[in-house]
């Protein structure tokens, strides 16, 4: 058995339904997850959401709720977008589950044990919303807070806190010696930038039981529960240690008989995360990581912020994209396909429904259905449905999209593997208006020309179809199924070899339906 690439995404709070935000990370996760597997490797691909917290203890007081009830009902929402967004995700986390509060108390219990944390009284303004205690370089110039930190108040109490100070030249010397460790480079600069600018500051993973109950318990003081970043970043160890992997094991509790046959999971591949919760990651993280003696996740990939018409997503002011309204409309392989399409892994991006609208219009239904449709429904017209022998016209630009799309899922540049499918369909398309098939059809002399045409465009729409099942695994099974294959291939490692003369394809029917009047 060989370590798994093991991709993580954010654990959402479970305070409130998901949006447009929570969907796109899991779906670019999930693409990821789905291109790796497809290129041959074996994946642990990690959601799951974070149950402890003031927001969610205030979320359920104020629908007169038990926490634990409150949280059971809305994971299993949380629970049922994961399979409505077609997630291939291998387990699903939840921080309130026996398997992850033992393994925080034990990570806890380690590093009270070597000294790393102390108690003391700390005066300051708090801000629950973020869960944080501000500082003065969050004030604003006339001093107050941003509204985006909600309701700030100052709060004067003892807490425990974690030894961060010492560990700033080895981190600012982690990132600067592994350029892969953040990406995109600006969100990589930006944390260089505060860590080499800003002395950081004892963090603390605390908070009193008298002011917050819903919370793991410090093993060592039941006057306090831990801060809800310190238990929800653990959860991409908790899992694989549950699971037996050997590493965490080893590194948190040496002295446990192993479970076998364990999962080879850490350290994390690639941990998928919104630019807000960066320094969380990038800094608290891999200094927790390195006090608890494991090593460090291989990189951090970034994602931007979506907006809908320009102004941010908001519950409070209707701005929000239902990611399932979107889905029953249109069906889960266009809202994919969009969230990929429309914004790169790092920018922010603004979502519009005319957008939307206007991109499925042109790339899928007028783009690849109509390719796919119009060559498939010739070959069953003029050949009786079997795809004849003949010279592949486009063997060179199907191969170089081939290696440059997979090439761009592999440095999870996922917009540019879809631009280079895209480009393919859009230089398909042409090639049918450039040769006429329809006329050549007519002439019984250029039966062999017509062979060519047709040949040409099984091979694109069959390439096409296994290029896009990272991004469209509905939209893919279907199109290969149309060209008669029963069983979907995924195999991206390698091109697929030339359909024999004489397949048959199957059943032809439109695959993105045009919606004119929308
Ligand atoms: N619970 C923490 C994460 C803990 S990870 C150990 C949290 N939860 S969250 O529900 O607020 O956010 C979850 C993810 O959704 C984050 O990566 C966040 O950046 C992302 N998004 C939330 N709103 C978003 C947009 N409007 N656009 C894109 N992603 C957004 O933070």
């Amino acid at each position: 058995m060989s370590k798994r690439f093991y991709i993580t995404t954010a654990i959402d709070y479970v305070n409130g339904q998901p949006h447009l935000g929570h969907a796109y990370e899991k779906v670019v996760s999930d693409v990821i997850a789905r291109a790796r597997r497809a290129a041959g490797e074996e994946v642990f691909f990690l959601t799951g959401v974070d149950e402890h917290g003031q927001k969610v203890q205030q979320a359920a007081l104020a629908e007169g709720k038990d926490p634990q009830a409150y949280c059971d009902a809305l994971a299993a929402s949380w629970q049922d977008l994961a399979r409505k967004l077609g997630l291939s995700n291998d387990d699903f986390v939840r921080t309130t589950q026996a398997r992850h509060k033992e393994v925080v108390q034990t990570i806890l219990s380690k590093l009270h044990g070597q000294g790393q944390f102390y108690k003391a009284t700390y005066r300051g303004f708090y801000s629950a919303t973020a869960e944080t205690f501000l500082t003065e370089k969050d004030r604003l110039p006339d001093g107050s807070f941003d509204a985006s930190w909600g309701k700030v108040v100052e709060l004067e109490e003892e807490n425990y806190y974690f030894k961060l100070s010492a560990h700033q030249d080895w981190i600012i010397g982690h990132i600067e010696s592994n350029p892969g460790f953040i990406a995109p480079d600006y969100r990589r600069n930006e944390v260089l930038g505060f860590l080499k600018n800003e002395p950081l500051e004892d963090l603390c993973i605390s908070r009193p039981a008298a002011r917050l109950k819903w919370g793991i318990p410090l093993p060592f003081d039941a006057g306090f529960v831990t801060w809800v970043w310190f238990d929800a970043l653990v959860n991409y160890i908790s899992v694989p240690f549950a699971l037996g992997d050997p590493v965490v094991r080893q590194g948190l509790a040496p002295s446990a008989p192993p479970a076998a046959p364990g999962l080879l999971a850490w350290p994390a591949d690639l941990h998928v995360i919104g630019k807000d919760i960066l320094k969380f990651h990038s800094v608290y993280w891999p200094i927790m990581l390195k006090a608890m003696g494991l090593p460090l996740p291989r990189q951090i990939l970034v994602h931007g912020w979506w907006q809908k018409d320009g102004q941010k997503l908001s519950k409070s002011t209707g701005n929000v994209v239902d990611p399932l309204a979107v889905i029953d409309a249109w069906g889960l392989d266009a809202f994919r396909y969009y969230l990929v399409r429309e914004l790169d892994i790092g920018p922010d991006g603004n979502w519009t429904d005319a957008g939307f609208r206007s991109r499925y219009q042109s790339e899928l239904a007028n783009g690849l259905g109509n390719l796919v449709n119009r060559s498939l429904s010739m070959i069953q017209r003029y050949r009786n449905g079997a795809v004849p022998g003949g010279t592949h016209q486009l063997a060179r630009e199907t191969e170089e999209t081939w290696s440059r799309a997979v090439a761009a899922y592999r440095a999870n540049a996922l917009q540019e593997a879809l631009r280079h499918a895209v480009a393919l369909v859009t230089r398909a398309n042409q090639y049918i208006d450039q040769t006429s098939p329809f006329k050549i059809a007519k002439d019984p002399a250029r039966a062999g020309d017509l062979d060519d045409i047709l040949r040409t465009l099984a091979e694109v729409c069959r390439a096409l179809g296994i290029l896009l099942w990272p991004v469209m695994p509905g939209a893919a099974e279907k199109l290969q199924r149309q060209l008669g294959f029963a069983e979907v291939n995924t195999h991206l490692a390698a091109m697929p070899p030339p359909l024999p003369a004489g397949h048959l394809i199957g059943e032809v029917f439109p695959l993105f339906p045009r919606r004119d009047k929308e």
